[in-house]
């Protein structure tokens, strides 16, 4: 480790775990007051850590955290983009210590032990690796590029308001490119960097039978249950290979060459590791394709959720009115995540039977992205990798999806570069989410690392 970082660890720890503190659920409206609070907090600490000008950007939802230093108009400028909003931290109870305070614990992929909170790799302790990693900079010498920062407050909710904020924001937001720590590696000796990401398409359904929910020995047998339609309407969704059956799903999928297939699956991966790790027997899916290629360069259909009918305690007879699912589809190159879900509306119309009147709609999407190889930022990514692990790193296609990636291509036609430190086995989005001693203080590290070499290889 780095001399600054040693010497200032147990501060970067503490601020840390006050910012952990602060619960910032996006999505549901009683921590609203929190939200402001996380904002006006990474706000104060990017002050310190000597950003020119930083500010809270209001917007009809959540409020963004700007803030820039600019060193030189003549050097390349960095826009880091990140969130401090997290997911909700349900269920509680199964949290082995309380998601918003902050313990520090050892675990198998973490011997030196790792931060369990909610947020802390998605994507507070990242994004806190960046406010150290300038603090670093321009205590030892300055910043080798420009920077400007836009942490938002809606990401895990699907960044409409962001959207909104690029578009009208574009000269202030001009940058020669993106740096996003929001994606894992592969392990903690195997660095790698994220090419690509998911797009997505969500929907939600609800299939209404009788007008009322009736007995089900009175009238079961007789009247259609929208429980058990809705449930054969989506097994119809996957065919006996594991295709999705809606037509037109796969038409604009871009087809990998067997070359790059073999150098996407030439980085490690343990099938039986995987499975042991959540309890599973076998692994399922698309057939023709290996787990890996499943979850990244292959598109998916996944219910989220799905209710209807008598669900509190016991048993109560009932044929239920109403029955209701979340959908979503992970899509890749070059699906587009509206015309999917134009699709999926016509399909699921066309399925439902006459017995029952079916209503979709669309929650957010976003299409999805990768990386070109051959650009500077890419390959600064790499010779900051190599230099801060003494290892080179292997190029994934991530499965996960940050739907405003693309967006900013398409607006401020910037390409991005997922320069994450999370492990997926971090249990992001689930309960006991933790983050490596380890992966923040190596992501410190690494950083300013990446601005030399891209401040290098612009220069040529
Ligand atoms: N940071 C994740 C995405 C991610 C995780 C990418 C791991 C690669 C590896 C992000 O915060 C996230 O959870 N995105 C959501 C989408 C959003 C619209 C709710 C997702 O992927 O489900
Ligand atoms: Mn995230
Ligand atoms: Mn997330």
């Amino acid at each position: 480790m780095n001399t600054y970082i040693e010497q200032n660890k147990d501060r970067f720890l503490n601020e840390l775990f006050d910012f952990l503190r602060i619960p910032s659920v996006s999505a549901d409206t009683k921590f609203q007051p929190d939200m402001l609070r996380a904002a006006e907090f990474v706000k104060e600490r990017l002050l310190e850590a000597g950003l020119d000008k930083a500010e809270i950007c209001p917007t009809a939802g959540h409020p963004i955290v700007y803030a820039e230093k600019i060193v030189d108009a003549s050097l390349p400028t960095i826009l880091v983009y990140g969130h401090y909003d997290v997911q909700p931290a349900d269920p509680y109870e199964l949290w082995d210590s309380p998601p918003f305070e902050p313990t520090i614990k050892v675990t198998k992929n973490h011997p030196d032990g790792a931060i369990f909170a909610r947020g802390s790799c998605d994507d507070k302790g990242q994004i806190y690796m960046h406010v150290k990693a300038i603090e670093m900079m321009l205590a030892q010498g300055g910043l080798p590029c420009n920077v400007k920062i836009m942490f938002e407050g809606e990401e895990e909710v699907g960044s409409e308001n962001l959207g909104v904020f690029v578009k009208a924001n574009k000269e202030k937001l001009a940058a020669d490119l993106i740096l996003i720590s929001d994606t894992s590696i592969i392990a903690n000796d195997i660095p790698s960097v994220e090419t690509g990401l998911r797009g997505l398409t969500y929907m939600e359904v609800a299939v209404t039978g009788p007008n009322r929910d009736l007995h089900s020995g009175v009238y079961g047998g007789a009247v259609a249950n929208p429980v058990n339609v809705l449930c054969q309407m989506i097994a119809s969704m996957h065919d006996a290979d594991g295709k999705v059956t809606i037509k037109g799903f796969y038409d604009k999928v871009a087809e990998l060459s067997q070359a790059e297939r073999d150098d996407l699956e030439s980085a490690p991966f343990d099938l039986s590791a995987f499975k042991k790790d959540l309890d599973i027997a076998e692994v399922s899916g698309e057939k023709g394709y290996t787990t890996r290629e499943r979850a990244s360069i292959r598109p998916t259909l996944d219910v989220n959720g799905i209710w209807g009918g008598y669900t509190g305690e016991g048993s109560k007879t009932v044929l239920p009115s109403k029955a209701f699912a979340k959908i979503s589809m992970r899509l890749v190159p070059d699906q587009d995540w509206e015309e999917i879900a134009d699709l999926f509306e016509t399909h699921f119309k066309a399925i439902a039977p006459p017995t029952v009147k079916v209503e979709v709609t669309r929650h957010h999407g976003g299409q999805p992205y990768v990386t070109p190889t051959d650009s500077a930022g890419y390959k600064a990514a790499v010779l900051a990798l190599e230099e801060a692990f003494g290892k080179k790193p292997v190029p994934t296609r991530g499965g996960g999806s940050i739907p405003i990636v693309a967006l900013f291509e398409q607006e401020l036609g910037l390409k991005s570069i997922l320069l994450g430190f999370g492990l997926d086995s971090d249990a992001l989005h689930s309960p006991n989410e933790h983050y490596g001693l380890f992966n923040f203080f190596k992501g410190i590290e690494t950083i300013p690392l990446f601005f030399k070499h891209y401040a290098a290889l612009m220069k040529k």
